[in-house]
This record gives C-alpha cells, structure tokens and sequence, in this order.
C-alpha cells in the first residue's frame, strides 16, 4: 500500500492493490474528496475530478468565484453553516453562541502502522508493513480548534480506517455537539441500501431498499448499539450480489449511541456519515484538552458481498479480536441458563456437568443466579459474591469439582446492573444514572450502574477479580439486560451531561481492559439480552458473542446469516437448546439444531440428562463432529449460498485455507412434496482438486462443484418408500468435501 502527496496539485492519493482514495487540499483549505472505488493508477493531479458549476440560488464561499460553494462540493469532514447545507460531520458550539467553523487545513504526516486510539476499541496492526496512516490535521485560526484525520489504508484487502481526533488549541471552552467518525461523499446515489435490523430474539435481518433523495438513517440512542439496528452498513450497486459486484461496507466500532446515515441530495450525490450519535452527545472541551472519535472501518470490493464479508471477517478475526483466544479454536460448552433458569442447586449442577462431559462438552457456564439473594429478577444484580445456599463452597468450590470432572467452568455477570433489592444498591444509591427529583424506569427490575464514573467501575472491578482471583474460571459471559434510560450522572457538572452516554461505554470499555490484561487466558463473550450489543467494539474485548437469544434453529439461520455480513462465525455464540424451543416453541430435530449451531462457537443451552439414549448418542457424535472440523468452521472462509430472506431453503458453507476441506450447511424450511430437483453451486474450492463427498460417497471435481453444483435433491422427501428415513419440516445436512488425491 502507499500514501501519495502531489505537492502541485494538492492531492493525496491512498491506494493499495484494491482501492484507491483520493482527496485534495481545496481553493479554501478544507479537504475536498476526489475518489473512492477500485484502484485507479496514480497520477500528478486528480483535480478534475472537482466538478464545480455555477448552479442558481447556491451561496458561494468567495466573492470572485460563482462555481465555489461547499453545497455542490464533496468533502472529507463538512461542516454546517456557511455555503453547505447537508448534515455536517463536526459542529462545535463557541462562547458565543455560534456554530460555524471553518477547518482549513494545516499540515499532514505519513506513518508506517497504525497508532492506537486512546481508550477506546479499534482494528491494529502488528507490524508497520500491515498498513500506513495518513494524519491530516486541519484548524479553525478563529477558536484554535484543530482536528485530525486519521486514515489507515491496510496493505491487504480493500480496507480503510477512518476516525477524528479534536485538539482544544484554543483559549475558549469549546463544545462539540457533533464529532462523526467518517463523512464520505460520493457522486452518485445508485446504492441499494442494506441494513442489519431486527430486536429482541430477532436481531440482524438484511433488510434493503434503494436509495431516494433525502436522509436514510439507521442509529440508537438507548445506550447500547441494539438489537434494533447493528453498527453496519452495506451500499451495493443494484447489480451487485452475493458473487460479483461493488459493494462498501461500513462498520463503526463502537458500543454505544450511533448514527449511520445516507443523505441523497438534489444532484443525486450521496453523503454517508457514520459516528457516535449527535442526537444525544456534546463534549465539553476546555483549551488543551482533546477528544477522538470511535473508529470507522469501509471495505470495498468489485467482487460481491461474499467477498466483503470475508474482508471484514479476517480483518475482525485477526487484527481486531485480541488475545489468547484469538486464533484458537473455541471450547464446546454446556450453558445452564435455558436447562434451570433461577432453579438449581450446586448439586443439580454438577449432574447436568456431569453428562455433558460424558458426551465430550470442555466448559460448563453456570449462568445467571448464582450470586446474591439472587432467586429471580427482582433481586442480587451488584452482590458479586456466591450464594452459599446454592453453592456450599462458593464459586472457588464449584469450580474445583467441575475441574475433578474434567472440564472448565465459566461464570456470568451483568456488571453494568443492579437491583435495588441488593447491598450494593443499599450502600450505594447515588449509583445508578437517573434525573434528579424524577422517578427512574426499570428494565427487568434493574437499574444502570453510573459507568460513567471512574470509582463505580472500580468498585465493580474489584468485586469481579476478586472472584477470578480465586476461582479457576476459564470463561466469562458478560451480559447486559436493558438500555439507559433517564441519562443523568450525579458524578458530572450540568454541562457534561451531554457526555455520559459516551462517558459510559469508555467506562464499560475501561472494565473489559482491565479484566482481560489482568485474566488473559479467560474467555469473555459478550451479551445483551442476546444481541443487543453484538457489535465490532465488543468484538476486541469479547472475541465471542452470544448472538441472540432465540435459540431455535429456524429463526437463527435468519440471525446468523445476517451477522456473517460483517461478523465472523468464530464471534457467534451459538447453542443446541431443547425442544419445544423456549421462545417459538418449535420442534425442530436435534441434527438441525446442531448443523446451525456449528457454523458458529457451538455448545448446548439444555440438560443433556434429559435426552434419550439415543439423542445422547447423537450429541456425541456432534460434539466429535465439531471438535475435528471446528477450526475450519470457525476460521475458515465463510461463503453464503441460498438466503434464509428468499426462500424455503438456506444455505453456506466454509473452505478451509488450503482448500482441502468444504463443509456445506443446506437447511429446507418446510418439507417439499413431489418437489424440485435442487443443487447448489458452490464457491471457494479448487477447480482442479477432486472432493468426495461423504455423504454420496461420489468423487466430484471442484469446477463441477462450483459451476454444475452439489447436488441436494432430498429423494427421502414425501415420495420416499415407507421403509426408508423420512424427512420432516426443518430438515437440514452438512456435506463434507475432502480433496483426495486425483481420480
Ligand atoms: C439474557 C441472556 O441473553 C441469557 O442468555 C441469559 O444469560 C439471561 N440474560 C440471564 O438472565
């Protein structure tokens, strides 16, 4: 990759073998954008590509110049207020009221990597030769405000990292009410939009449109990033598809409040920011203190969605998960929460531990209820200590028997709560976020713990090593059960109010850091009610997330696959539940529930004590499945087939890095009677390696594979002869492809 200046013309060209991005220094100092696409070949002046006409009823910025004005000009990070009349990316309130700036650039530097962002989660490098940051500062002489721009072109993929760092060089105290992470300004609206929304049990299902003229915006502002709308974006053209085609995809890495948003203006030119949402934030900076933004990451392609998927997986997966858990395969677990809720004993336990080892299960994750006088959700969320009605020797105990068994133990907590029935609540009232002299709402009988402040997160902090100091846990499942609401801190003046959404996710932020420095070999997954917070920030604390809570295998082929547009599968926490599921109440056979699960972290969220002999064998087999074909599963490249939105049958599938291995997931809704002949046309495999399919036993070529298709007509459907094994609703298969040496 290189960063290019063109001294002359003013240009700054980023490109690598896939993209280029190109922006210039314009006639009034600010930063105008010239390109974003495919990698076009590098040249002395790229100015041309400033398109500026005279347009009636338009202000202009200088008086000798009628083309000029900011309105019909793209730029890198606009503001509001003098001759563009968009939504802004930056807006800084002064003294005296005003609102307009005029940041004009100042000075830029190349660097070989990418330098940290203070406090707050973002992608890396680990070598300088990964990537190359251009650092563009640009300054307001009237305030002394100054901000910088930072872009890391990654050497490999069509990867950009954009985010703003704000530098009070000034004399005045001066308050940000609008700090985006990326303005992007394109030249023409032929997008289709492609959102990742849902909520509660229903989380990230594609939804798309076209783009109109004005503002399409997806955000939230409940504190979390939410079930309702993920932190990420797709613009394809309408061609596009899931094989072939440009595609950009954004992700903010971020937790908290966001706002993505297309504006489609008059000229049909297109306006993408991405940032902390402005609705509900300002920041107070007084003269010399700073403020950086949360990162940004774009990823273009020509070559489809399957394609800028696999760029964000493998970015996510190497350079923006952290850790020992990294890039290691991840343990099979056996979840409590859906086999008792709030009913066990320490000995009911250690049965259902027990079996699961018995059938091969590594962790056993005792979930919520363990602490406290916690027997149901009105009471215990702050008291970080083991019930020792439940648990006799406490978690250390636990944890030493689970051990004898042969298997890990991982712990949940929800450390952002408290009940108000609970000491911590009764020696802390002053705690929880809510207006003074108003009455605060309850989500689940909780209360949000004031994140915001350093001697909360401290106190928590301490009550949670305290535990993992003394007992040998393995995992952590971090939940998060309701969104903020009634934001006030007692902690803050009147005027950094605007600052505790954000104040209180850096607090979040800054306890994942410090736990996981101090318990590196621990596993976290992150968890919001399922997926309210299944986001690219959480991902580099939390290498794994619990992806919803609606664990019944139809509704999750919905979910899971809309993740994949930007997560990959080793971050999707997935389980085999019992039947009737818990939240649709469907019977679906235990293979499907299993063929879903494992194209994710893969565990049982039930008491395997309570399967037939025959299920028990089953699982077994599942669970031996899953242990020798995990490291593909998770870390291979994911390709999606046939979309769970479009039809009666899904499916995808992973290769492995070599090519060898393919394991195919097809998934049929409702049984067919008399039905199609069907096959699906595979991807990713070597044209010349033969696979046998173990199913068939049939030896194919991959070119046969990927262009005539693997062929899935299921001939046990309806018209099957009565002694042979019939297919049901939510049938489901995994082919196995194994290069074997040429026939
Ligand atoms: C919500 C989570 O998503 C569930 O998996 C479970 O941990 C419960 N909370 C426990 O209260």
């Amino acid at each position: 990759m290189t960063i290019l200046y063109h001294e002359n013309s003013k240009v700054f060209h980023l490109y690598n073998d896939t993209i280029s991005y190109v922006m210039m220094i314009l006639k009034n100092g600010h930063l105008g954008q010239l390109y974003y696409g495919k990698r076009i070949r590098d040249r002395e002046d790229f100015s041309y590509f400033l398109e500026t006409c005279e347009r009636p009823m338009t202000a202009r910025v200088f008086e000798e110049d009628d083309a000029f004005s900011l309105e019909h000009i793209r730029q890198e990070y606009p503001v509001f207020g003098t001759t563009d009349f968009r939504q802004p990316a930056v807006e800084v309130l002064q003294e005296n009221g005003s609102r307009i700036s005029d940041f004009v650039y100042q000075s830029h530097s190349v660097k070989g990597g990418k330098p940290k962002l203070s406090g707050l989660p973002a992608t890396y490098t680990e070598a300088d030769e990964e990537a190359e940051t251009l650092t563009v500062t640009l300054r307001d002489a009237l305030t002394g405000m100054e901000i910088e721009l930072l872009y890391t072109i990654f050497a490999e993929g069509g990867i950009l990292a954009r985010s703003a760092r704000f530098l009070n060089s000034g004399e005045q105290t001066l308050r940000l009410t609008r700090a985006m992470s990326l303005s992007l300004d394109l030249p023409d609206r032929d997008y289709v939009w492609q959102q990742l929304s849902g909520c509660w049990a229903r989380e990230c299902h594609v939804h798309s449109r076209k783009l109109e003229p004005g503002i399409q915006a997806i955000g939230s502002m409940r504190g979390n990033s939410s079930h309702e709308h993920n932190p990420f974006l797709v613009l394809r053209r309408p061609h596009a598809n899931e094989r072939q085609g440009e595609v950009i995809g954004l992700s903010l890495i971020y937790s908290g409040n966001f706002r993505i948003q297309a504006e489609v203006d008059a000229h049909d030119t297109l306006r993408v920011l991405a940032g902390i949402d402005p609705e509900t934030f300002t920041w107070r900076l007084d003269p010399g203190e700073s403020f950086q933004t949360p990162e940004a990451v774009l990823v273009y392609t020509d070559q489809g969605l399957n394609h800028m998927s696999q760029t964000f997986h493998k970015l996510y997966q190497r350079r923006l998960a952290r850790g020992y858990w990294r890039d290691r395969v991840r343990p099979i677990l056996n979840n409590n929460w859906e086999a008792t809720y709030f009913d066990f004993t320490e000995e009911r336990l250690l049965a259902i531990a027990a079996k699961a080892k018995e059938c091969g299960v590594e962790l056993f994750v005792l979930d919520d209820g363990w602490f406290g006088e916690r027997s149901s959700d009105h009471a215990g969320l702050g008291d970080w200590v083991a019930n020792r009605r439940r648990l006799p020797e406490g978690i250390a105990g636990l944890a030493d028997r689970v051990e004898e068994l042969g298997m890990k133990l991982g712990l949940w907590f929800e450390p952002e709560m408290v009940n108000k029935d609970s000491d911590f609540y009764r020696q802390h009232p002053d705690w929880i976020l809510g207006t003074p002299g108003r009455s605060q709402s309850q989500g689940r009988h909780q209360y949000v713990l004031d994140f915001s402040r350093k001697e909360v997160v401290d106190a928590i902090y301490e009550q949670m090593a305290e535990i993992l100091r003394k007992a040998k846990l393995s995992y952590i499942k971090w939940d998060m059960n309701r969104s903020i609401t009634e934001c006030f801190s007692g902690g803050w003046p009147a005027d950094r109010q605007g600052e505790i959404y954000h104040r209180y996710i850096l607090g979040v932020y800054d306890l994942y850091e410090r736990l996981t420095s101090e318990f590196p070999k621990v596993l976290f997954e992150s968890c919001a009610s399922g997926g309210g917070r299944f986001d690219p920030g959480m991902l580099y604390y939390a290498p794994q997330g619990w992806l919803s809570d609606d664990s019944d295998a139809v509704e999750r082929l919905k979910i899971q696959y809309g993740a994949s547009m930007c997560y990959p599968i080793s971050s999707m926490g997935a389980h085999v539940s019992a039947v009737p599921n818990h939240q649709v109440y469907r019977n679906t056979p235990l293979h499907t529930r299993a063929n879903v699960a494992c194209f994710g972290t893969f565990g049982y969220e039930l008491d395997l004590n309570k399967l037939t002999e025959e299920e028990t064998e089953e699982v077994k087999e599942q669970i031996a499945f899953m242990k020798k074909y995990r490291q593909i599963l998770q870390f291979g490249t994911f390709y999606r087939l046939k979309s769970p939105f479009e039809g009666n049958e899904t499916a995808w599938m992973v290769v492995s890095e070599d090519q060898k291995t393919a394991l195919v997931g097809w998934y049929r809704i409702l049984n067919d009677i008399n039905g199609r002949y069907t096959r699906l046309r595979l991807e990713g495999l070597h044209p010349a390696y033969a696979y046998r399919n173990q199913k068939s036993g049939l030896v194919h070529y991959g070119d046969e594979l990927m262009y005539a298709g693997l062929i899935t007509t299921d001939d046990t459907a309806g018209q099957a002869p009565a002694e042979a094994k019939h297919s049901t609703d939510f049938e489901s298969g995994i082919y196995i492809l194994e290069a074997i040496p040429s026939v």
